[in-house]
């Protein structure tokens, strides 16, 4: 592999693309920071997405384009992005925050007293919009009633800042909702990160979209034979499940195998391959998205790639086929 190889794969994995349902999610958190500012309003909003759809890169993105300052006074933190961490205490949640409000020791105190340094600190340092990602950790805790607690506690550090919170998590996240009335009341705006969204036609062009504009960024090009542009997106569709995480790697390892065997554009057989080599290594002949067998249908069976993960009760947006 030469260093073009390397530099095409770099220049891919570096692309950020602002695809319509990334765009729609950080315009609102934008707009929800602007109402803030302007009237003083706190809007929340609930960004829900399965794994790989983008999250934690959209909080990133976001948290870029407001990025700390450092006055000769004080510190500004316009935006400050937590990860809520994975065995979610409200001791573990309220010293993430405290870490990333620059505190040195975030482990010290009680809860309450960290809590109350933490909305001392971040009034400091001028927060005005909150981030959780990772929101779903909240939620896994409930098996006994400590979600209940840090879903509390959340409530109460919201009320006590009075800031507009952008809470991002897998969609098992809105069981929190559903068991925590006043979070609920305070989430009502909900997104989804998912690339297809809507009529069964925009998601084929959507998932196609993405994959044109995303290889681009290599040398060598998309060959849909031997079947048709339409075709060839309704397949990546059933085989991406719409999250860019994966479109990405599809194409990766597409270009890598086109390389390696030295060919001149990326064909149908690379993305077969690619797809069992990276997304499914039981997706052969019919389950095989690419694969002129295939039965065109969601793979979100049992084992499948794409099983429906637990959406919190609610039935999810997609539709069994
Ligand atoms: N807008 C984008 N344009 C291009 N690539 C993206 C974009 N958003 C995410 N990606 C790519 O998709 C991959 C997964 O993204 P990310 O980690 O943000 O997903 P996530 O939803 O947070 O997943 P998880 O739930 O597993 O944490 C990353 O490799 C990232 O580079
Ligand atoms: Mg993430």
């Amino acid at each position: 592999m030469n260093l073009a190889f390397y530099d095409a794969i770099k220049q891919l994995q570096d692309a950020y693309l602002m695809f319509p349902a990334f765009q729609t999610a950080y315009d609102q958190i934008e707009e929800n920071l602007k109402l803030y500012r302007a009237t003083g309003v706190a809007q929340n909003l609930l960004i829900l997405g399965e794994s790989g759809t983008g999250k934690t890169s959209l909080a990133h993105a976001f948290t870029e384009s407001y990025p700390k300052q450092v006055l000769p006074e004080r510190d500004l933190l316009p935006v400050l992005h937590v990860s809520v961490p994975a065995a979610a205490t409200i001791a573990g949640t309220v010293e993430a925050v405290l870490r990333q409000l620059g505190d040195p020791e975030p482990e010290r105190g009680t809860v309450s007293a960290k809590t109350a340094r933490a909305v001392r600190i971040a009034r400091g340092c001028g927060v005005e919009m909150l981030l959780f990602d990772e929101a779903q950790h909240i939620q896994d805790r409930g098996r006994n009633y400590t979600q209940y607690f840090v879903g509390d506690w959340l409530k109460s550090l919201m009320d006590a800042l009075g800031l507009p919170v952008t809470l991002l998590g897998l969609p098992r996240t809105q069981a929190l909702l559903q068991a925590n009335e006043q979070l609920r009341r305070r989430f009502t705006h909900r997104l989804s990160l998912s690339v297809h969204q809507g009529s069964q036609e925009a998601n084929d062009e959507s998932s196609l979209k993405l994959f044109r504009a995303l290889s681009d960024a290599l040398p060598l090009p998309l060959d849909a034979r031997p079947y048709g542009w339409k075709e060839l997106g309704l397949r990546l569709h059933y085989a991406t499940d719409g999250r860019i995480a994966y479109v990405k790697q599809l194409l990766v390892n597409a270009y890598s195998h086109a390389v390696n065997q030295s060919g001149t554009n990326i064909s149908v057989s690379e993305l077969a391959h690619a797809f069992t080599a990276t997304i499914w290594p039981l997706g052969v002949g019919a389950l095989n998205p690419f694969h002129q067998d295939f039965g065109f249908r969601s793979l979100d069976r049992l084992g499948e790639p794409f099983q429906l993960g637990d959406t919190g009760g609610e039935v999810s947006g997609r539709k069994r086929k």
